[in-house]
């Protein structure tokens, strides 16, 4: 199933299949997006998730504290949308 998602404050839109993690989806949109390990580790792709919408870790979820967690930390390299998504990242371009 996909899922839109929408990146802030660039203004980016693209589509995420629940099988492709968002940075897949996000790179076969096109979209520079930032990464580097890849595996939930370095926080390089993470984003402040903004619309409270559903991502799924499978069984992989990332190490992070509770209060991370309330803020919406979103491993985008591990994390898969379940619902359409509104992220911020400062640091990602149009
Ligand atoms: S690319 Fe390193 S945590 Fe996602």
């Amino acid at each position: 199933m996909k899922h839109k998602v929408k990146i802030e404050p660039a203004g980016l839109e693209f589509e995420a299949e629940e099988f492709d993690s968002i940075l897949e989806a996000a790179e076969k949109a096109g979209i520079d997006f930032p990464y580097r390990c890849r595996q939930g580790v370095c926080t390089a792709c993470v984003c402040i998730n903004k619309n409270g919408g559903k991502v799924s870790y499978g069984d992989m979820p990332p190490v992070i504290t509770p209060d991370e967690e309330e803020k919406g930390y979103t491993f985008c390299c591990i994390g898969h949308a379940l619902s359409d998504l509104v992220l911020y990242h400062p640091n990602i371009e149009k």
